[in-house]
């Protein structure tokens, strides 16, 4: 595990919570991750999937995320690969050839993949060791982005025989942690949370009347003029 992190991924040492979380996969276990945005959860599959015996199915919700941890496998040279909307018959072919084949490590798809037919058939040929779903909060009808579809992912995880599951996300209440801990089993030791404490953000809340609201944001903004800012809204 050590030297494989030095040697693959190029890191010194671990972060907070990684070396409990890729103990627990090695160990057999199923395990769901809490780590805040950009502190290291992919690391969590990337590293085990080099020394379980066979493919890490990687369900994530957007192409972009598949994209970008695709392009970081491939220069740290893992064998990688994703089925997408995007591509041809022939390359998902070639891809699927190169699962059944073990050469590849790690598989990445959209959790809508899975309604393929063909693509399901091509699952039941490959043994799999590992399904790990990115964004996992997606599970959950309590949570702020439920895919119905991702419920549907214990079943598939029965289906395909995969012996056990990763589940990663920054954002979960404890109502999403014991939804995924009930779907998935996954015990309350191999749930690794690192908290979500940020010292270098504050928060500030003033409250205004509907009608002052954009007045009082530009003047917010004013006083604070040269600094970047961010303006969330509950449109879309
Ligand atoms: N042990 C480590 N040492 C140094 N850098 C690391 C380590 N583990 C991961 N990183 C780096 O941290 C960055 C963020 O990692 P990653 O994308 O996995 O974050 P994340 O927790 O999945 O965030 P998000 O919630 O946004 O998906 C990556 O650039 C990765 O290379
Ligand atoms: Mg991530």
């Amino acid at each position: 595990m050590y030297s494989t992190l030095e040697r693959v991924f190029g890191y010194p040492q671990f972060r907070p919570g990684q070396e409990a979380a890729v103990s627990a996969v090695l160990a057999g276990r199923s395990v769901a991750a809490i780590f805040p945005t950009g502190s290291g959860k992919s690391l969590c599959y990337q590293l085990p999937a080099l020394l379980l015996p066979h493919l890490t199915l990687v369900v994530s919700p957007l192409l972009a995320l598949m994209q970008d941890q695709l392009a970081f496998l491939q220069r740290h040279g893992i064998a990688a690969a994703s089925i997408d909307s995007v591509q041809s018959r022939e390359d998902a072919s070639a891809v699927m050839a190169r699962a059944r084949s073990g050469e590849l490590k790690i598989l990445m798809i959209s959790v809508e993949r899975l309604k393929n037919e063909r693509f399901r058939n091509f699952l039941q040929q490959v043994q799999i060791s590992l399904l790990v779903i990115d964004e996992a909060h997606c599970i959950s009808e309590w949570g702020h982005n439920f895919r119905p579809d991702y419920l549907k992912l214990p079943d598939y995880q029965r289906q395909f025989a995969i012996p056990q599951a990763l589940l990663l996300t920054a954002t979960a209440t404890p109502q999403v942690i014991a939804d995924m801990q009930a779907k998935f089993a996954i015990a309350p030791a191999d749930v690794v949370t690192t908290g979500f404490y940020r010292p270098n953000l504050n928060l500030l809340v003033e409250p205004v009347s509907g009608q002052d609201k954009r007045r009082r944001l530009v003047q917010w903004m004013s006083a604070r003029a040269g600094q970047a800012s961010i303006v969330y809204v509950t449109l879309q």
